[in-house]
């Protein structure tokens, strides 16, 4: 169902006012060519009436010709910012960005958030945006979460359908997402709500099984089948099963990086609003899926890069797997029992 303009304005204006945008402010809205004119169009409204000084800045899309899809996931890290300096200069001397064209995972981004800007990355459908709208309530559970993670040196993961998987934590620092970007530096989505870190390099072990139905990004496919992958040191170095391990297999292979087959930040979702049936829905360019990243209980894993933890693994191909029916540990204390949240409660 579409949502009017006015009511995406006045979501913006609260979203906007949740994120201190305040008179006065430098407030940049970036966009390429394909982003959603609509989410434009309300957040500059909004951001006018708060009394921000509103720029827009646009750049090309780029790399259209190398990814293998139209979804800015499926090939991250490069953007034009890497050759446009005047560009870049705009945004860092922003006090506030809104992107919808999706900077992430570029050391471009880590530049602006690191003179203090903050970023709010808004890229999804309207509709999807309200139905999640960042709450104070969710910014809690995620800092809560936030708390028990940063503490912890060992994460496990369980499932019946055969995960049995640790690594060791402390190395990196924990990545929040509660959907508003409201400190100096601060990178958001709007929408999202879950808590995630990077693993220590090379501590990685034991088995994922991905199983029938789970959600596999960027593909946006629902696993035909299961997929048991085996890791060591960090890597994955086995990828056994049917038609969803080779379409697994062939597409990281397509990048010729043995650094595609890293593990990267693991973590659990924490958003009750957030749907596993939601993919299914929708027309497969249509939006990132944030539902699948966040619904409450899921085990987010993922492969590639880990620049956007300080780390030094920049390989544009980065897989996003929430796993449903997890028990995930920390230290020994349960955050989730086979895909419910326990920790923080909900
Ligand atoms: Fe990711």
């Amino acid at each position: 169902m579409a949502i009017s303009d006015p009511d995406l304005v006045i979501a913006w204006k609260q979203v906007l006012d949740m994120c201190k945008v305040t008179a006065g402010e430098q407030l940049t809205i970036l966009t390429s060519d394909d982003s959603n004119p609509q989410i434009v169009g309300a957040c500059r409204i909004a951001a006018t009436q708060i009394g921000a000084v509103v720029s827009l800045l646009n750049l090309p899309p780029m790399n259209g010709e190398k990814a293998l899809s139209r979804d800015k996931s499926g090939y991250v890290g490069k953007t034009a910012l890497a050759f446009n300096s005047a560009a870049l200069a705009c945004l860092k001397a922003s006090d506030m960005v809104i992107d919808t064209m999706q900077l992430l995972f570029s050391p471009e981004q880590e530049q602006i958030l690191r003179g203090g800007t903050r970023m709010l990355l808004a890229v999804e459908p309207p509709e999807v945006m309200l139905r999640m709208m960042p709450t104070m309530e969710g910014k809690a559970r995620v800092l809560a979460a936030e708390k028990l993670l940063e503490k912890a040196k060992v994460m496990t993961v369980t499932s019946k359908a055969g995960t049995d998987f640790r690594c060791a934590l402390g190395q990196y620092p924990v990545l929040t997402q509660y959907g508003l970007a409201d400190e100096k530096g601060r990178w958001d989505h709007w929408p999202s709500c879950f808590v995630a870190r990077w693993p220590d390099e090379g501590s990685c072990e034991g088995t994922i099984v991905i199983d029938e139905g789970d959600i596999m990004l960027p593909f946006k496919m629902y696993a035909r089948d299961r997929v048991v992958l085996t890791i060591e040191k960090g890597f994955v170095t086995r990828i056994d099963g049917g038609f969803t391990a080779d379409y697994m297999k062939e597409f990281m292979d397509s990048f010729n990086a043995p650094e595609a087959y890293a593990m990267a930040h693991v973590g659990w979702g924490l958003e009750p609003r957030a749907s596993w049936t939601q993919l299914g829905l929708y027309d497969r360019e249509s939006g990132l899926s944030m539902d699948s990243r966040t619904f409450a209980g899921n085990f987010l894993f993922s492969t590639g890069p880990n620049t956007e933890a300080g780390g030094k693994r920049d390989v544009p191909c980065h897989l996003d797997i929430p796993l449903r029916k997890c028990s995930l540990s920390l230290d020994g204390e349960a955050m989730t029992v086979e895909g419910k949240v326990v920790q923080p409660p909900m």
